[in-house]
């Protein structure tokens, strides 16, 4: 990992440094230089090493994938009107969102320009790119919603984050060769890796330290965002007669007690139900893992990695 995080590291600041100055590209290089964990680079790399490939051969596609996401979180936080990010304000909240729109149309650009110096690469990240952008879409219809049940949103989060895990391992793996069977191997634990990854984050968006996520806390239950804390939260008040969470939705953002919704939530069992829903993806993945025919200790990292994001607090 922290050879892998060094290479990474490397290989962005020096992209960032090359950009134009000003315009557009300001706010590309601010968003990329904010400090990150960089899970899906490091996948891409750990995917390619896993099947025998060489690591600098997959830096490229690390490094498009990496400005994928963060394209991805500038249009994000317009679209939940988050005022932070990384611990830094939004782009759209620091410039104006005219100028995240664009700047984050460009940044999509200049992925596909990494991602298409190999045609297989570019077949399989267009496929998931287009997912992402499924997924998000789910994501706001359900906000206007108030019965999205727990499978709807599993299979909204597969699409919004899981396939961009998945399409990171699976790049790295068509870089070393891999056989079909193997990408789909390894596409399986990187979505059963990218579900706990996105349950997770929906935990730490209500219950974590905003000094570490970086980011704004209850802004999902804010936003009126069915994470599945809230879906099974408003399915659990309805079954025991309750009526505290459906009160603070009534309310417009600005008034919602964010305490009071995370106490009820906390007192209906659902924080724990959440937890228990990563151990179970994880053991799934575990399981996807197991069934890769590489030698054991080149699994080791990729099973570092995921014992990581099981314990992440940002
Ligand atoms: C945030 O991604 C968006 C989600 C899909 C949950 P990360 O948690 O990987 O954010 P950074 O890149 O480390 O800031
Ligand atoms: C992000 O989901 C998914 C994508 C950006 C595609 P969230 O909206 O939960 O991510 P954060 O919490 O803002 O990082
Ligand atoms: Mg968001
Ligand atoms: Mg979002
Ligand atoms: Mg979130």
């Amino acid at each position: 990992m922290p050879h892998h995080r060094t290479l990474i590291d490397k290989h962005l600041e020096a992209w960032v440094s090359a950009l134009p100055q000003g315009g557009l590209y300001a706010p590309m290089a601010y968003l990329m230089a904010l400090p990150a964990k960089r899970v899906r680079p490091a996948l891409v790399l750990m995917g390619c090493e896993l099947f025998g490939g060489r690591t600098e051969d997959a830096l490229d596609a690390a490094l498009g994938i990496e400005l994928f996401h963060n394209f991805t979180l500038m249009h994000d936080d317009i679209m939940d009107a988050a005022p932070l990010r990384r611990g830094q304000p939004t782009v759209h909240e620091k410039w104006n969102v005219n100028t995240a729109i664009l700047s984050g149309d460009a940044m999509m650009v200049k992925s596909y320009q990494l991602m298409a110096k190999r045609p297989d690469v570019a077949a399989i990240f267009s496929r998931y790119a287009l997912e992402v952008c499924e997924g998000q879409q789910l994501d706001m219809e359900f906000e206007e919603r108030n019965d999205v049940g727990a499978d709807e949103y599993m299979d909204m989060i597969r699409l919004k984050t899981a396939v961009l895990l998945a399409c990171s391992l699976r790049v790295g793996a068509a870089i070393a060769g891999a056989s079909t069977a193997d990408s789909e191997h390894i596409g399986a634990f990187g979505e059963h890796i990218g579900l706990a990854f996105q349950l997770r984050d929906d935990l730490l968006d209500a219950f974590g330290d905003p000094i570490r996520t970086g980011k704004q806390q209850g802004g999902d239950l804010l936003a009126g965002k069915k994470t599945i804390l809230l879906i099974r939260g408003l399915e659990q008040s309805a079954s025991s007669g309750r009526s505290e969470l459906q009160k603070e939705l009534a309310k417009t953002p600005d008034q919602r007690d964010v305490a009071q919704m995370l106490r009820t939530l906390e007192e209906l069992g659902v924080r724990d139900e959440a937890e228990r829903a990563i151990q179970a993806e994880e053991t799934k993945a575990m399981e996807a893992l197991d069934a890769i025919e590489v030698p054991e200790d080149r699994k080791q990292p990729l099973r570092a990695l995921s014992a990581q994001l099981m314990v992440r607090n940002y």
